[in-house]
């Protein structure tokens, strides 16, 4: 059967890039999937990855941040339909095999393809031609925030996946997971790790409301360049209907000239009904098919339309989602998510000793 993994960081509710880029589409192959019992799904906190970012310096309340932003991202994956029963939900740091195959794939895993990713690239800040020796730039640098990638990788490895549903920003660090399992296969002359197979959802990349060229992320300063899963209905008005466009008072698609009005046209295609969502999902129609046919659908039209538009239909997806976000926080004084969390925990920690057990012996352990 298939085994379908995928992984959130908790730094804060979840934002509708990530809904419409990775969770709309877990909560999707949890349905699609009801009746196969031979598909097992692992959706997980990766709390682990979120200490690249997440933490303060010279501050003693950092546990209890990550502490509730973890159950708050648990508790955003439940109120948008993940059911425990069906999936495994868990935080990373309480499967320690992730950590242990880290290790393990860190002594086969390559440097050079490591400094060369993007994401660790644009942290250093260097030009994407620069090369890994200016000593100032590497000084403040975290070992943990280079080595990230193979922390993924041991993820989605330890559990085995066949399939990892993500957006477009997490594709290169799988193919790097790819590269670590065919590397580490080789060193020890047996399949022992399955190379997975990337997912890539149609929202592709959510671009921030405030800096169309960037993608929407939970980092932005600017509260009002991202929708939270759990804004209410004013605030996602206020925050689209003050969404940066440009000067032209009409309704394109053109990624490259009107990003902005661009990206509220694909957000719009994605978010008005799941239909449509699961028509460009399964038909793999690209997004940008559906955003040009808004786009004639709606010519003549103004932005302030559009914008009006794309608010309401933000808000009926997200109906009742906040609502039980809270419920789900609250539930019999916070201590269902704990249940919820351990029972996944137990079941993520079963699921890793056959890869353990088998990678052990063939390294010699
Ligand atoms: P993270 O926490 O940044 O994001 C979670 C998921 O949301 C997607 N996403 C977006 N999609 C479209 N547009 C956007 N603006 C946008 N922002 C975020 C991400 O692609 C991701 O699918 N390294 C991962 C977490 C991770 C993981 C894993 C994922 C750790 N281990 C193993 C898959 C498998 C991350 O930082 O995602």
């Amino acid at each position: 059967g298939a085994i379908i993994f995928s992984g959130i960081q908790p730094t804060g509710v979840p934002h509708l890039g990530n809904y419409l880029g990775a969770l709309l589409r877990w909560v999707q192959l949890q349905d699609a999937t009801a009746a196969d019992k031979s598909t097992q799904l692992f959706y997980s906190v990766v709390d682990l990855h979120a200490l690249t970012s997440v933490q303060a310096t010279n501050s003693a309340s950092n546990g209890a941040v990550l502490r509730q932003r973890r159950r708050e991202t648990l508790a955003a994956m439940l109120a948008i339909g993940l059911d425990p029963d069906r999936c495994v939900l868990f935080y990373q740091s309480a499967v320690p095999a992730h950590s242990e195959l880290m290790w393990l794939l860190s002594c086969t895993a390559s440097v050079g393809y490591l400094s060369r990713m993007t994401q660790w690239k644009s942290k250093l800040q260097l030009k994407d031609d620069a090369s890994f020796s200016d000593e100032k730039a590497r000084a403040g640098l975290k070992l943990g925030l280079f080595s990230y990638p193979v922390l993924m990788a041991a993820d989605v490895l330890v559990h085995r996946a066949t399939h990892v549903p993500v957006g477009e920003d997490q594709s290169q660090h799988l193919e790097f997971a790819r590269e670590v399992a065919s590397g580490f296969n080789h060193v020890h002359g047996q399949p022992l790790l399955v190379p997975p197979t990337t997912l890539l959802s149609p929202a592709r990349r959510i671009m921030s409301l405030q800096q169309p060229t960037q993608k929407m992320s939970k980092s932005h300063a600017d509260e009002r360049s991202r929708i939270l899963l759990t804004d209410d209905d004013k605030t996602v008005r206020s925050k689209i209907m003050a969404a940066l466009t440009d000067s032209t008072n009409a309704v394109t698609y053109d990624l490259k000239t009107r990003p902005g009005v661009s990206n509220l046209l694909e957000l719009l295609a994605l978010v008005e009904g799941d239909n449509l969502y699961r028509a460009v999902t399964s038909s793999n129609a690209s997004i940008e098919v559906a955003a040009q046919a808004l786009a004639t659908e709606m010519e003549g039209k103004t932005l302030g339309v559009l914008k009006k538009r794309v608010a309401e239909a933000v808000i009926g997806r997200l109906a009742g989602v906040r609502d039980r976000f809270a419920d789900v926080l609250e539930l019999d004084g916070g201590a269902y998510l704990d249940r919820v969390a351990d029972h996944g925990a137990k079941q993520a920690r079963n699921n890793t000793a056959e890869t353990m057990d088998a990678v052990r012996t063939a390294i010699g352990l």
